[in-house]
This record gives structure tokens, sequence and C-alpha cells, in this order.
């Protein structure tokens, strides 16, 4: 079978997660520093800014209470966003608000989340889209007119520049996930970015029971060291040495992958756009850099849905991300959100990753053109 997403694990890692068993600390330790901060130079963003988390999904939970949002407090997000973005904002107790997407880029616009603010909105969290960055002139622009704070879930945009600059140097607080779907794998894992090194200490805290001081050696004081304080109620979110040491490999390799997915991309443009019954994706504005996660192709729904049964038999999987969350009864939304309802019923995801041979790529647009999308 041909994944749709797939990581590119390789002997250097095997080789650091070997020394992490020789230092015989496999957790949270002086490689997750490491790791923490080659990912902040990766940004060109301050150190003190930067934690590491067992997911991006932790990094979501806790962006939001880590910004003072909850009850009473309205979040807006694109609809076509990742579920767990929609958890955290009810978890904490404030109400996700979902706007419209652009009907290309499937990126959230300035003018869609504009036309959802109220008295009661706090904030924004939004998602570059496959690896695409928003347009954050006009959303920067307009979160400082209406003081809302902003949350970057950059989990598709790794290596995404936007006028230069890093996506998740946006941000009020800023997340990544290094999942073994994502261009970065480290099995499983995270990254947070803070404005400030105040709101990054206070990150640290609730990733690690909301202690305030250093534990075990690493506590600098000489009596009673086992002694703590507990600033908040924090969970356990840590990222372990395992995870990192596989993490700053990947970093290192990160430039060869994007490579690869940049020509995996160019190559489904060139082969893909004589077909006139589907629509390849808009070309990457050029002020900005994609990270080139996903492909995605739209064609009419019957055809779509054909589409993809027909090269699942082939041997080939395909998904739509991310199915609109205002679709989805339990968060009790009525908006009408036609960008976003339309992506849904059109888009395919088609198989996208530096593991893909050439072969593989051959299969899949031969797949797609022997389909017949009929009348
Ligand atoms: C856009 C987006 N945000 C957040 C996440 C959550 O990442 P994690 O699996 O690291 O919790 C995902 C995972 O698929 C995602 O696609």
């Amino acid at each position: 079978m041909i994944n749709v997403f797939q990581p590119a694990l390789g002997a250097e890692e095997l080789d650091a997660v070997r020394q992490v068993f020789e230092s015989n600390w496999p957790g949270k330790g002086d490689v997750t520093d490491r790791f923490e901060a080659a990912f902040a130079k990766h940004l060109g963003t301050d150190r003190a800014l930067v934690r590491s988390a067992n997911s991006c999904t932790e990094g979501l939970f806790l962006a939001v209470p880590l910004l003072g949002l909850g009850p009473g407090d309205e979040v807006i997000l694109p609809s076509i966003s990742f579920v767990g973005a929609a958890n955290a904002i009810v978890a904490s107790g404030a109400r996700a608000v979902f706007c419209d997407v652009d009907r290309a880029s499937l990126n959230c616009t300035a003018a869609a989340i504009e036309a959802c603010i109220t008295d009661r909105t706090k904030a924004v969290l939004i998602l570059h889209y496959g690896g695409v960055p928003c347009d954050m002139e006009a959303i920067g622009e307009l979160v400082r007119q209406h003081r809302l704070l902003l949350i970057e879930d950059n989990a598709c945009s790794v290596a995404s520049l936007f006028r230069g600059a890093a996506c998740g140097t946006f941000g009020d607080v800023s997340v990544w996930s290094f999942d073994s779907m994502k261009a970065l794998v480290t099995g499983d894992g995270g990254m947070i970015r803070c404005r400030t090194p105040e709101l990054a200490t206070r990150a640290e805290h609730l990733l690690y029971l909301g202690l305030g001081n250093k534990s075990g050696l690493r506590n600098i004081v000489e009596t009673r060291w086992w002694e703590f304080e507990v600033t908040c109620c924090g969970r356990r979110g840590i990222l372990n040495d395992i995870a990192s040491a596989i993490g700053i490999e990947q970093l290192r390799k990160l430039p060869r992958f994007l490579a690869r997915r940049k020509q995996i991309h160019e190559f489904y443009d060139r082969e893909l756009s004589p077909a006139s019954w589907l629509k390849c994706p808009p070309p990457v504005p050029d002020h900005s850099t994609s990270s080139y996660y996903m492909y995605w192709i739209r064609a009419r729904t019957d055809r779509r849905d054909r589409l993809a049964a027909r090269l699942r038999q082939d041997g080939i999987y395909t998904t739509f991300r991310y199915f609109p969350l205002h679709r989805v009864p339990f968060y009790g939304a009525d908006e009408r959100l036609p960008h976003a309802e339309q992506a849904a019923d059109e888009t395919l995801c088609l198989p996208l990753h530096p593991s893909l041979s050439d072969e593989d790529l051959e299969h899949v647009v031969t797949s797609i053109r022997r389909f017949d999308p009929g009348v």
C-alpha cells in the first residue's frame, strides 16, 4: 500500500536512540534541551521562548488556558482545522466559533475571521493549511486592530515562511506536531513557542505538574531539595530524550525532506494539470515558502469519491484533511460555511512524503489517468 503520509526514519535516528539507551536516561534531559535549542534556531527565534511537549494536542490544550481564555470567551478558528484545536477551546469553557476558508487555498482569511468577531471574541486560532502560510499581514493587522490573541497551529508548517519569517513566530502561542504522519517525526511529540519568556516559563510549569522548581539534581538548593512549590494545576506533557534524539536527526534532514516534497508537488502539478476534470492546488504565493505537507486535488463529489475508492483498490491510500468541524454535531455549530463545505465534498489529499519512490509516483498518476471520470 502506498501511504498518504509516512515518516522517513533511518540509521541516524536509530544510532541517536542507541546513544540515549547507553546514557541510561530515556526521560526528559539534556537531549531534549538540545532539541529545543536546535528547533528555536531553525525558527530563527530566541531559545528562551521555546518548550517541547509530548504532542501538539497537548500544546493546544495548554495554549488556551495559558492565554487566559475560558468561559464567556469566543475563539475563532477555521472550520477546516484539526479536531484537537476545537476540543482544546471547548475544554477550557470558551466557545469555538468556526469561520470559513478561502475557496482555493483552504486557509482562513482576515475577512472570514472578521465576519465572526463579536464583543466576546478574545482570540483566533489559525492553521496554515497543507503547509502554505495564511496571509499573516492581513491577519496580523486584524488581530492588532481588535486586540485579539493569536494561536498558530503549525502541524502542517514546520518549515513554512511568510515573507521570510517562520510560521509560528507570529502568534502569542504557537504549536507544532511531530507525530508519525508529519514532515518531522519523533514518534509522538510537539513544540511550543510563546511570545514572551514569562509565558514560556508558565508553559513549562503547566507541562510538568505546575512545579515551579527543578527536580532532582537539577534543583540548585543545597538542602531539602525534595521540597517543591506548585504554581498551577499542571499536567505531565513533557517530551523525552528518545523522541528528542530522533527529532534532532530529523531536523538535520529536514531540508532534504523538503526538497523531495517540493519535487513531488511539482511532479503532481505537471502530470495532473492536463486532466480537465480535476483541479490541482493553487500555486504557493511568491512571498511564501511552503512545507509541502499536503497535495490536494479537487473534483466533483461523485468523481472524488469514486477516484478515492479506485485508488484504494490500486493500493494507493488517500484521504481528506480536515473534515469541517462545523459539520460535527458535538460542537453544536449552526453556521453555513460554503467554501469549507464545498472543500469537504470535493477535496482529496494524495500521497506525499519523502519515502515515495519515482515508481510509486508513476503508479499514482497512472491510476489517476486511467480513472474514468464519466460524464
Ligand atoms: C493540523 C493539526 N494540528 C494538530 C495536530 C495534533 O498533533 P499531535 O498528533 O502531535 O497531537 C494534528 C495531527 O494530526 C494536525 O494535523
